[in-house]
This record gives C-alpha cells, sequence and structure tokens, in this order.
C-alpha cells in the first residue's frame, strides 16, 4: 500500500505537534503524472508573490507563507510553516487550479507532498503540505531499538494525540508576522563544505552522569526570550530542582538572530546579551545550554551553523555556554546520512578547541548509527528517536524501544529517548511517573520540559524523587534492560553501582493490573530488602514473593539492596 496514502488515516507527530495527514507522499511516477495533468489546463494566470495564509489547530493559530515565482505557468518558490522553510518544485498553474509539489524535511528524511489548490477571486484555497513520519517510524513500525517483544501493544507515535484534520486554507496576498527566522536558502546554489577524515574527539570529561536540566523546547517551542530563561532559572532555584540536582537551563530553537558581515552570529532582540544571561545563570549556580544545526537552518527556521561551526563554537564558548544541542534539521537537505559522523565531528572539534568544557548534545533522532560512533565525534548524549510529545502513547513507544541499546551508554556518553514532558498537561499523574521511572531505569538525561514556574507539588514531587533520581544518576552508568513481559505487564531491571538493583514493574494496559514477581524467576537472590521508592515504604525482601496491584499505564519502581 502507498505509505503516504496509509498515513491519510492516521495521526503523528511533527516537532511536537500532532497531526492527521491528508497529502500523501508523491513517488516520481505519481510526480510525473501531475505535471502532465497541469500542463492541460488553460492560460496560466500570474500568482507570483507572497501569499499567507491561517490554520486553526489545537495548538492554537498557524500561519502558512506562500512564496511563489511563475514563470510560463511553471511554479517555484518556498512554504513557510512555523518549523521552517520548504522548497516548491515541480509546480504549475492551469486555468484557475494549480498544483505543486513541496519538500519537507521529516527528521532527516525528504518527503515530497504535493499542494492542489483553486484561483478563487483574489485568493488561493489549498490544502498545505506537512510533513509525516520519516520511514520506520510510523505505527507498528519498529524503534530505533527494535521492538519491544510482545508490546508495548500500542500504535504509532502521535497516537493519543489531540487529532485533526489538514483543512483547506484561504491564502491571500500579504505580508507574513514579522519573526526572527532567517530568509529561505537556496540549497542547489549552496557551497558544499569539506569534511573532516574521520578521527576519535577525545572526551573533555563532562557528563559522567547523564545530564539533569531544564529546556525551552517542550512547553515554549519557539516563544523564548531572556526574561523566561531567567524566570526559570529562579525558578530552578526556588522550586527544588536544582537541589534534586538539575544544573542545565537550556535555550532550544529561536534564540538566533543574523550574522554580520564577518559571519558573526548575534541572538535576536529577545535575547539582548547572552553573555549577560550566562552571567546570571551562573550566578547561581547554574549551567546555561544553547541550540543550532550543523544545516544552514534549523528546524525552526533560525540560522544554522552551517560554514560558520568554528565561528559558532567560539562564540558559544565566548557567552559561556555550557551545553550546545546540536540538531541535524535543513543538513539533510545537504548531506547524506552516511556522512553525519564526520558532520558532528566537525562541531565536535571546533567545541574541543574552544577549551570550554561543553556538553555535546547530537541530535539527530538515532539516524545512521549514531550509538556506534556519538561518542567518538566528542558526543555526550544522542537522540535515540524522533520527538517526543506530550502523549502516552508517544512516550511508551519511544521510552519502550531502547531496551536494546542499553550497552551502548555509560559514563560521559548516554542514549537520550528525547526529554521529559512531565508536568506538561498531557499524560496522568501515573503515565508521569511511568515516563520519569523509564528515563531513570534507561540512565537517560533527565531534561525537563514543563514550566517549572508555575508546576504542582504533584508534579515537583515527580521530578524531584530523590530515590528515582538516584536510579538515573547511578555512577555505574549501566542502561537498564526489559527482563520480562507478560501480557500488560513489562518488568526492567538495571545493575546499580552499590550491588543494589533497581526493579520497574510497568502495566501498559488500561485496567489496574496484580503484578507477582517470583524473584527466582529473575535470578535474583532471596537476600535482598525490597524498597518502593515511589511510596519510600520498606517492602520486606526477595525471600518472599512480591505481589502487588499496578495502576493502569502505572508503574512500582523498587531498589533491592543486598542484606548483610
Ligand atoms: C527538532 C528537535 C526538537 C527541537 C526542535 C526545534 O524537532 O528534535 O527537540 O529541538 O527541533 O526546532
Amino acid at each position: 500500500m502507498n505509505r503516504g496514502l496509509r498515513w491519510c488515516a492516521l495521526t503523528y507527530s511533527v516537532m511536537g505537534i500532532a497531526w492527521l495527514a491528508p497529502t500523501p507522499i508523491l513517488s516520481q511516477e505519481q510526480n510525473a503524472r501531475t505535471e502532465v495533468q497541469a500542463n492541460a489546463g488553460s492560460v496560466p494566470q500570474d500568482i507570483s508573490g507572497t501569499w499567507v495564509a491561517k490554520m486553526t489547530t489545537p495548538m492554537g493559530q498557524m500561519e502558512i507563507t506562500y512564496k511563489l515565482k511563475v514563470i510560463d505557468g511553471k511554479i517555484t518558490g518556498t512554504q513557510s510553516l512555523p518549523f521552517g522553510d520548504s522548497p516548491i518544485v515541480d509546480g504549475r498553474v492551469s486555468g484557475d487550479t494549480f498544483r505543486f509539489v513541496v519538500e519537507l524535511d521529516s527528521f532527516g528524511n525528504i518527503q515530497k507532498r504535493e499542494v492542489k489548490g483553486k484561483i478563487v477571486g483574489d485568493t488561493l484555497e489549498l490544502i498545505p503540505a506537512m510533513p509525516g513520519p520519516p520511514p520506520g517510524m510510523g505505527p507498528g513500525a519498529e524503534g530505533p531499538g527494535g521492538p519491544p517483544p510482545g508490546g508495548p501493544p500500542s500504535g504509532g507515535p502521535g497516537e493519543g494525540a489531540p487529532h485533526f484534520q489538514i483543512q483547506t486554507v484561504v491564502a491571500r496576498r500579504g505580508t507574513p508576522t514579522p519573526s526572527y527566522r532567517a530568509p529561505s536558502v537556496d540549497y542547489a546554489t549552496l557551497p558544499h563544505l569539506a569534511l573532516p577524515a574521520l578521527r576519535s574527539v577525545p572526551s573533555v570529561g563532562v557528563a559522567n552522569t547523564p545530564p539533569m536540566g531544564w529546556n525551552s523546547w517542550n512547553k515554549f517551542q519557539t516563544k523564548i526570550d531572556d526574561a523566561t530563561i531567567r524566570e526559570i532559572a529562579d525558578a530552578m532555584v526556588s522550586s527544588g530542582m536544582q537541589k534534586a540536582g538539575y544544573r542545565y537551563v537550556i535555550i532550544d530553537d529561536g534564540w538566533q538572530g543574523s550574522r554580520d558581515a564577518k559571519g558573526v552570529l548575534s541572538p535576536n532582540p529577545q535575547f539582548p546579551d547572552m553573555k549577560a544571561l550566562a552571567d546570571y545563570i551562573h550566578s547561581k549556580g547554574l549551567l546555561l545550554g544553547i541550540y543550532s544545526s550543523p544545516g544552514p537552518r534549523t528546524c525552526g527556521g533560525f540560522e544554522g551553523s552551517y560554514g560558520h561551526e568554528e565561528q559558532d563554537a567560539t562564540t558559544f564558548a565566548a557567552w559561556g555556554m555550557d551545553y550546545l544541542k546540536y540538531d541535524w534539521c535543513s543538513a539533510s537537505r545537504i548531506w547524506k546520512d552516511g556522512d553525519m559522523q564526520a558532520v558532528y565531528q566537525r562541531m565536535g572539534e571546533a567545541l574541543k578547541q574552544t577549551g570550554r568544557p561543553i556538553v555535546y548534545a547530537l541530535c539527530q533522532y538515532g539516524r545512521a548509527g549514531v550509538v556506534q560512533w556519538g561518542g567518538q565525534v566528542g558526543g555526550s548524549l544522542w537522540r535515540t528517536t524522533s520527538d517526543i510529545n506530550d502523549h502516552y502513547a508517544s512516550m511508551e513507544k519511544i521510552g519502550f524501544s531502547q531496551s536494546d541499546l542499553a550497552a551502548f551508554s555509560g559514563p560521559g556518553h548516554w542514549n537520550d529517548p528525547d526529554m521529559l514532558e512531565v508536568g506538561n498537561g498531557g499524560m496522568s499523574t501515573n503515565e508521569y511517573k511511568a515516563h520519569f521511572s523509564l528515563w531513570a531505569m534507561i540512565a537517560a538525561p533527565l531534561i525537563a520540559g514543563n514550566d517549572i514556574r508555575s508546576m504542582s507539588p504533584e508534579i515537583a514531587a515527580i521530578l524531584q524523587n530523590g530515590e528515582v533520581v538516584a536510579i538515573d544518576q547511578d555512577a555505574l552508568g549501566a542502561g537498564g534492560k526489559r527482563v520480562s513481559i507478560t501480557g500488560g505487564i513489562e518488568i526492567w531491571q538495571k545493575p546499580l553501582a552499590s550491588g543494589d538493583i533497581a526493579i520497574a514493574i510497568f502495566n501498559h494496559s488500561t485496567e489496574e493490573m496484580r503484578s507477582v514477581i517470583s524473584w527466582e524467576t529473575l535470578s535474583i537472590g532471596k537476600d535482598y530488602a525490597v524498597r518502593d521508592v515511589w511510596t519510600h515504604a520498606d517492602h520486606g525482601s526477595t525471600a518472599e514473593a512480591f505481589s502487588e496491584p499496578v495502576s493502569a499505564h502505572g508503574v512500582i519502581v523498587l531498589r533491592l539492596h543486598r542484606i548483610k
């Protein structure tokens, strides 16, 4: 079945947003047919110019801009969404109808999607093209770590997300709302950068345990500014996050302004003085992080580091940055996955060259076998999946696919199944506890993504549960693994530095289920004391079988300690 059409009936998530996609991916043959049909019409109208449309989504109003150039009826140009610009190719106007193909980027995959529309008076009526999931990330597909044996039972990313149909929109000639996003790039004429020969970049000795902090993306997307980041830093201290171990405050996409004549990148006016912001963050005993891309544009359409890698590393270090998230995004329009290691090495070397210890977070959605080479390019952590969103099914799909990757992470180099959604409102308290527990079992970076200025005591108690955080931060750095799955109950086990063992019992089903563990079947002796790290209560020993109800989508996490 055509992959694109199959997706029409399903939701998926791009940049944290769940869509119902009406625009199928086109095959080459379909592209050719589109061309021929469109040619068959009458005299082409000139729809050159800038057209702006608004679309209502559950997340608010989204602006879509089309910059079109029509020559002899052939359309080229750009489609701009809040998460980036996409070239328009192979378009045609024919009478009062038009069609064009948009080349969208979805987590490193270029997908061609067709837009069809009508010219109605002085408007264009069209169905915008939206990116779909990358191949292999659809429902039923395997996550990067392979499918969990026998589970989890539910479907694809975005399942359970707010469903909405991408509807016909009316575009009018106009000026898009001003933003600090960079102008679109002509990828065809972009000079091709030489890539370094592969070598191993020595570690700078950061991230001996999984980094803990906060990142702006999951809650604020690109709506960020200096004042918000300072308030978050204040809240890191006043809410107890810092005391619980969270140190990095990371500014994700949307801070960038433009480059000067010498190529030096400045922040946009929402961040009047990055150095002063870093000083403020450091004065609180916290660390500051920033975001860029090896492509010319970030995923949000802002200025990326392409061709300015060394210069940007120097700038980031001079500002006092302690962490760089480096997101593939538009690099997929220039390089192939096979080039990724060299591309990431280039920034790894540039960061090393600054002499500042900077955590280097690779964000390329687990592509190109990054677990094998992420450490060699100087990476302190690397994403292993596409983006999480704030729904149980998304968290479940991503988190439970990580078991087979455990061997690749350890002190200084961590698997990153994306940031936490705890407290963003799309999951129940039990689901957030499962999410947090699973990340701790994986030894994942714990990067909160909620508005910690206003979080409830219930959410703070999850993020700041010291006994769960200790499992994540354990000095051994071992990743946990699935050791059993029966019906909806899944058990993960993780060895800890002291000889203790962490056990997490997850319930995938939507009903409470009793979990009965015979310790023998997990090859665990009878001489461990059992402690429940969510209720903070001791629970007998492994001499007795463990039998307790686990709430729907919930978790029990136990720490086993050998009795002397
Ligand atoms: C990608 C990343 C996200 C976020 C956005 C910013 O989708 O995976 O974590 O950084 O880009 O545009």
